[in-house]
């Protein structure tokens, strides 16, 4: 199934009234028209536009409220997500346009953003689906200096960054990553989920240390797995949801940078550039240009997103811009990088299989059951109520031929086909099964008896005409051999030597 990408917009409301606002239209929600000033505007390459267009899936203007956003952008996807589809929903935009504030939210219960509302969300619905059971597992991760870091390890509360385990990743042989030095915590109900995420940003704003001053600097990455088991089919389904906040997406100027930050600008900007090579890539293998490769490898974060990013996962981003004309150069930026983003899509299937879990309970109770009625056999038990209990619970346990109990028929032409050895074995399904076969087995025995006393009882007769005529052929002899053979009689007997015996030809051979 192909899932378009879906981009949205936020702006961030503005801080003063002034001149200095940015100049822009909305459309019908769903397009944003730029008025660019003289300075930008005579930076472009076509300066005759005054100015600029950029479509969305939806705008939300200054105004919207968190529940607002939360609700058109999330919950379809979380939907899909707990019908068992990957799904990533990204925050991008330069530092202070408001990443945070969406995703996480602000200080108040009110302002919540979209991880705190998908958690109360995800296990309301759970709550209503009873064709399934839930587990649901929270990761949470900060990528800094293109290393990662468990945030939901409290020993991480005593120690600064520096002297954390970093996660390690390694992929497999059908490039499937895995990581060690992430912890995953298993989490029933809302408040433990809401727990975690304060834990994780607690820690993050206790480790920072004179190398990591701002949380601006590094993306962080909330993970919820759900694993849904379905009570009536033995199968069950894993599905990942992202929510991720990245870093700001502002390019910081060489001579705005020393030191330490300059380091940090260098990964921060190679990470995020990096991420604009993989979108620009994936956008040419869409329009057909032959590209194979897509440099996903180049950075920790692009590794990590993967599968969001061109893989099997429903893909949402949420471009944030501020409304000053100020930034207006980050915020073209931004708008730029989201319409490319929105070309894209990916192929998503629902990560279903077999739960070996629920198949080995169901063997085992089988086995119990049939170990249980071997017993009751071998004591000599007769069909006892607990045993007709047993055979009841086993009819409805063990597979018969094409799923419907066999025949006496069909049982009976299969015992005859194995006693006239034209099938090697003789297999059978249940314990009840065996005893028809059995049954089967009495019936032909006697039915073949019968038959079988008819014959000999007529051999019997055609031997008894046999000895009589033998009798009388010695007495003709005797009689002839006195008259000299030269009757006609003798003639006669003769050629009735071997007077024939004939056997009834039985009917099934
Ligand atoms: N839509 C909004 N409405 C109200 N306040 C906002 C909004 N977006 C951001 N803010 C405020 O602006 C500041 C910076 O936002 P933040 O989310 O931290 O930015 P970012 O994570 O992109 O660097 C915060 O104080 C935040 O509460
Ligand atoms: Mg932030």
């Amino acid at each position: 199934m192909k899932s378009q990408f879906e981009v949205y917009l936020r702006l961030k409301p503005s801080n003063n009234q002034s001149q200095n606002a940015m100049q822009y239209q909305i459309y019908q929600n769903k397009k944003l028209q730029v008025l660019l000033p003289k300075h930008v505007k005579f930076g472009l390459i076509n300066n005759s536009r005054d100015n600029l267009d950029f479509n969305f899936t939806h705008v939300f203007d200054q105004k919207s409220s968190q529940e607002h956003v939360f609700t058109n952008v999330t919950t379809p996807v979380i939907n899909s997500f707990l019908d068992g589809y990957n799904a990533t929903i990204f925050a991008y935009g330069q530092t202070g346009s408001g990443k945070t504030y969406t995703m996480s939210g602000a200080e108040t219960w009110q302002l919540r953003g979209i991880i705190p509302r998908a958690l109360s969300y995800i296990f309301d619905e759970i709550d209503k689906r009873n064709k399934f059971e839930y587990k649901i597992y929270i990761s949470f991760m900060e990528i800094y200096n293109e290393n990662a870091y468990d945030l939901l390890e409290k020993k991480h509360l005593e120690s600064p960054l520096e002297q954390w385990n970093k996660i390690a990743l390694y992929e497999d042989d059908q490039n499937n990553i895995h990581l060690k030095n992430l912890s995953i915590h298993q989490c029933n109900n809302e408040q433990e989920g809401i727990d975690l995420l304060m834990m994780g940003n607690f820690i993050r704003q206790v480790s920072s240390t004179p190398m990591n001053q701002s949380s601006s600097r590094s993306h962080c990455i909330f993970t919820v797995t759900l694993e849904g088991y379905d009570t009536t089919s033995e199968t069950c389904f894993v599905s990942k949801l992202h929510l991720v906040d990245l870093a700001g997406s502002e390019r910081i100027s060489k001579s705005q940078v020393e030191g330490n930050l300059l380091n940090e600008a260098k990964y921060i900007n190679l990470s995020l550039t990096y991420l604009e090579q993989v979108i620009i890539a994936l956008n040419e293998r869409m329009k057909g240009a032959n590209r194979q490769h897509i440099p996903y490898r180049n950075s920790l974060m692009t590794t990590l997103l993967k599968d969001s990013l061109g893989g099997n996962c429903k893909t949402v981003m949420i471009a944030t811009i501020s409304s000053e004309n100020d930034n207006i150069e980050e915020s073209l930026s931004t708008l730029r990088f989201s319409q490319r983003v929105g070309q894209l899509e990916n192929e998503i299937r629902r990560n279903e299989k077999v739960d070996l879990e629920a198949v080995v309970k169901r063997l085992e109770q089988e086995k119990l059951v049939l170990i249980r009625e071997l017993e009751q056999y071998q004591r000599g038990g007769a069909s006892t109520s607990s045993n007709k209990k047993i055979q009841s619970q086993q009819q409805n346990l063990l597979p018969q031929t094409n799923g419907t109990p066999i025949s006496q028929k069909e049982i009976q032409e299969k015992v005859e086909l194995y006693l006239n050895e034209r099938i090697p074995t003789l297999d059978v399904k249940s314990i009840e099964e065996t005893q028809k076969c059995f049954e089967a087995m009495k019936d032909l025995y006697n039915t073949r008896m019968k038959e079988y006393v008819t014959e000999l009882t007529f051999i019997s007769e055609k031997l008894q005409k046999y000895d009589e005529i033998l009798t009388r052929k010695k007495e003709q002899s005797s009689f002839l051999e006195q008259k000299e053979n030269s009757s006609p009689e003798a003639e006669i007997y003769r050629r009735n030597e071997s007077p024939q015996i004939t056997f009834k030809k039985k009917a099934n051979q």
